[in-house]
């Protein structure tokens, strides 16, 4: 079945944060298929953001030419403004992304997902006017890529998109307001907009703080493993990939003003997470130290993707599959890893985890299989 593309191609995007994990994925991706389009990347390049992340695309010129970055804070008015202005979509991936960060500094989480995120649509209102003055063809489509971390924790079932959100960290919270100011831009201005919520996203590039590739590099030294508390926290896994695919889908195919659940394709606890991420290393399990749990640490998020499924899009990778070429990927791109893990890298180890590690306790073996 052929859907109407809302999307014109090759058309002009505007990428926030596509020097990040997901960000950069999406990136790569549409600029590699090479049909034109041309995007413009705005990046702060906070410790996340990683110019490397695109090195691909920046050495190949075909892509390069369609390619511009620009260093900047979204929260800037004057820089954003003239971008917005060219664009035939704006799609949001820039945030604060980590949980335990936004726990020790909670501030930049707010700045960047609310302020920012109202300078972004203040930009679009301004293109939505000037649309309905006939000065360009159509308003911007805004897409917010936000996360399935706004349901809070769920103990049983599946979130659907109507639930209350209920966040529950200063991470989640600053997301669940970022969406509500999206939403509100839909009802009180007409505003073309679009929000996804991706669940926990996995996959090559990502920033070592996170649980796969953290456990993964450490593994590879040789480091403990710091599972927080029991380990049996689920979460669905998502590979990156699949989700920087399901953001462009709903920017091409969605309705206006929806929103729509990007689930993953596993649900398991990160004991099981762990488990096979060391098989595939071939590394053992009594790396693993079971240390202090995460204040407010959520149990478990499952989303419901029926809604994303009737607007025609499908992941394509597996958990496994999506796991092994993580692993290898790591292993085989250990300089990226390493520079990652340099600058102010130790000094966030030691403040997330030197007590923890100092007070941990062998993990039980592993009974989740
Ligand atoms: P990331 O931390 O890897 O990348 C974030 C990027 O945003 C970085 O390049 C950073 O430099 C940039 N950035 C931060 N503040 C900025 C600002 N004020 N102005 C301009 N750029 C700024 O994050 P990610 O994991 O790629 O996540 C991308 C988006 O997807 C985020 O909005 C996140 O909330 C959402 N999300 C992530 C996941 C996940 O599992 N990683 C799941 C669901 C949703
Ligand atoms: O669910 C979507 C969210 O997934 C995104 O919105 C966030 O941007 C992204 O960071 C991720 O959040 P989580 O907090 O779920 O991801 P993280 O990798 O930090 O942790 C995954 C699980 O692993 C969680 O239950 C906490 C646990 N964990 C994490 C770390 C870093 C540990 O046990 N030890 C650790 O050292």
């Amino acid at each position: 079945m052929t859907r109407p593309e809302r999307i014109r191609r090759p058309g002009r995007l505007l990428v926030t944060g596509g020097a990040g994990f997901i960000g950069s994925a999406f990136v790569r991706d549409i600029l590699g298929r090479r049909d034109g389009t041309e995007i413009t990347v705005i990046d702060k390049l906070t410790y996340a953001g990683n110019r490397a992340n695109l090195a691909a695309v920046e050495a190949d010129p075909e892509q390069a030419a369609r390619l511009q970055f620009v260093q900047a804070d979204i929260a800037d008015p004057a820089v954003v403004g003239p971008l917005v202005r060219t664009a035939d979509a704006v799609v949001n991936f820039a945030a604060e992304s980590h949980v335990d960060r936004s726990i020790l500094d909670p501030e930049a989480f707010l700045r960047t997902g609310v302020i920012g995120v109202h300078v972004l649509l203040e930009a679009c209102r301004a293109e939505a006017e000037r649309a309905r003055a006939g000065e360009r063809a159509a308003a911007p489509r805004f897409v917010q890529v936000s996360t399935d971390e706004v349901y809070g924790s769920v103990d049983a079932g599946h979130s659907t998109e109507s639930d209350v959100l209920a966040p529950r960290s200063p991470y989640s919270a600053a997301k669940a307001a970022g969406e509500l100011l999206v939403q509100s831009y839909f009802v009180t201005y007409g505003l073309d907009v679009v929000t996804t919520r991706g669940s926990n996203t996995y996959g090559p590039y990502q920033h070592p703080e996170k649980l796969i590739p953290l456990f993964v590099t450490n593994a590879l030294e040789d480091r403990p493993l710091p599972l927080y508390g029991d380990g049996m926290q689920r979460r669905d896994w998502l590979y990156v990939a699949d989700h920087a695919g399901a953001v462009e889908w709903v920017m091409r195919h969605g309705t206006a003003g929806e929103t729509y659940n990007v689930p993953g394709e596993a649900e398991l606890p990160n004991r099981e997470v762990v488990r096979r991420l060391l098989d595939r290393l071939g590394k053992p399990w009594s790396l693993v130290r079971q240390v202090e749990d995460r204040p407010g640490h959520d149990r478990r998020y499952a989303m419901d993707g029926s809604r994303l499924h009737a607007l025609g899009w499908r992941n394509r990778v597996g958990f496994d599959e999506g796991l092994a070429a993580t692993v290898d990927w790591f292993r085989a791109n250990e300089a990226w890893w390493r520079a990652v893990k340099s600058d102010d890298w130790d000094a966030y180890y030691e403040r997330q985890y030197g007590a923890r590690l100092a007070t941990s306790q062998a993990a039980a073996a592993n009974d989740t299989a």
